[in-house]
């Protein structure tokens, strides 16, 4: 985590760096501990999800319902649908909420300011976005922003389990409240759902959550703790046992 181009985008982010002091190897003072840690709750602590059973649709037919579906009224208001975008071999998934204004006229995920700064945290902490595949809990913009209708969840997450189980990540990070009750099925607040290994389906696939980054552009002061978030991921992803 010290290479100059992480450097730079940690800066940008508004996160202070900490360097782990060297031990002194006469001295029997321990080492500092660096000001921010990373969570250790490495055991998984929700069971895995229970995830419907469906025939599962490959890539193109996939895009293709996806992009005539018509199954909630948000089609209504919708540009054009926002399927998902990245490596279809990712061994990191990252989940967003649902597509905001710019998405919508783009037809790709984080795409605006907020997916700006998702993008630096991402290349900061050594995920590029090309190498990452991300999609969001819904499809469509819901209006003004607002948070997804249950409804609206039960109609679009088929389409976000298929994708699940066609690229197979190995880690999925759930990016804000709305991504991680959903993909959890709790109620739990963010804040006791972070430094914690949750699981995803009958693989369990560890699932690492943290602040949406449309909070931590209200909120700069969190962007440390979405670092740790990040850091605790790659922890988890680096202690799974070889494919
Ligand atoms: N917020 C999200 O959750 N997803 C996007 O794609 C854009 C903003």
């Amino acid at each position: 985590m010290s290479s100059l181009r992480q450097k730079a985008c940690l800066a940008a982010m508004g996160v202070d760096i900490w360097v782990r002091r060297a031990r002194e190897p006469d001295s029997m003072t321990p080492p500092r501990a660096p000001r921010t840690s990373v969570a250790r709750e490495q055991e998984p602590v929700s069971a895995a999800t229970p995830v419907p059973t469906q025939p599962l649709l490959d890539w193109e037919t996939l895009a293709t319902r996806v992009a005539d579906c018509r199954a909630c009224e948000l089609h209504e208001g919708r540009t054009q649908t926002v399927f998902g975008t990245g490596s279809r071999s990712a061994e990191w998934l990252v989940i967003g909420e649902a597509p905001g204004a710019e998405e919508d006229k783009r037809g790709e995920p984080f795409v605006g300011r907020a997916g700006q700064l998702l993008t630096s945290m991402l290349g900061a902490a050594g995920l590029p976005r090309p190498q990452v595949y991300i999609a969001n809990i819904l499809k469509c913009r819901p209006p003004s922003n607002r948070d997804p209708k249950p409804e609206e969840v039960t109609s679009c997450e088929p389409y976000l389990f298929n994708q699940i189980a066609l690229l197979k990540p190995r880690i999925i990070l759930a990016v804000g409240r709305i991504a991680a009750q959903n993909l959890l099925k709790t109620q739990t607040p963010i804040g006791k759902l972070r430094g914690q290994r949750h699981a995803f389906g009958p693989e369990e696939i560890p699932v690492v959550v943290t602040y949406h980054p449309a909070y931590l552009l209200r909120s700069p002061g969190e962007k440390r703790r979405a670092w740790e978030d990040l850091l605790f991921a790659r922890q988890v992803y680096e202690s799974l046992p070889a494919r």
